[in-house]
């Protein structure tokens, strides 16, 4: 794998704009989670960078914990829209606070699926807080309660999400050039 300039079209989002937007965001969560309990929930591989950034800024005490999840086949002949739990969480969020920390909702349909298994776990309340926002490919509907930023329809890259598994370092994001925009057939 070469350096990433040459997948790059343009920076979308610089790195002092996300510093910027995590910290109001992790004041925002602060205040509504005053002396409450809390427990963050990232869906690995791409809300990690977010996570550990978000949670720096956090003033009220929470505990984290991570999942995995995969989509079901592609090409399958059912929909999609259903996901299959590949690294499950350590602790119980029965009678929890849950704030689920995502790097970028597109279809919808991995948080949608995600929400839906969690809450037959009956936590006190269970919320969504992602970093990016592709509404116009938007299947599942979901009610998305603290966003970083809206995006238009653009493959993006960097400070968690991949290309092909690779510049999840990158403390930006970028948009891929357009000739190599990879297929979305995972959900990391
Ligand atoms: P959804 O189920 O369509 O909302 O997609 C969710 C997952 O697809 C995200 O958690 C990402 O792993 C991946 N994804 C969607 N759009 C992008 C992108 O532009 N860059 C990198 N990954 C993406
Ligand atoms: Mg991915």
């Amino acid at each position: 794998m070469s350096g990433y300039q040459e997948h790059l079209e343009e920076i979308l989002i610089t790195e002092e704009q996300l510093q910027r937007r995590v910290r109001e965001l992790g004041q925002e969560i602060s205040a509504d989670y005053e002396g409450q309990d809390l427990l963050l929930i990232c869906i690995l591989r791409g809300g990690v960078l977010f996570l550990s950034d978000l949670m720096r800024e956090l003033t009220v005490p929470h505990s984290i914990d991570f999942m995995a999840v995969s989509s079901y086949g592609a090409g399958a002949r059912q929909s999609t829209n259903q996901v299959r739990i590949t690294l499950d969480l350590t602790m119980s969020i029965g009678g929890r606070n849950v704030l689920l920390v995502e790097d970028i909702i597109d279809s919808g349909n991995t948080i949608a699926s995600v929400l839906e298994l969690l809450n037959l776990r009956r936590p006190k309340s269970l919320k969504i807080c992602t970093l990016l926002d592709k509404p116009e490919r938007r299947e599942s509907e979901v009610p998305i309660d603290y966003r970083g930023f809206k995006i238009p329809n653009k493959y993006v890259f960097g400070y968690g999400l991949d290309l092909d598994e690779y510049y999840r370092n990158l403390p930006f994001i970028g948009v891929v050039r357009q000739d190599e925009v990879p297929e979305l057939d995972d959900a990391s």
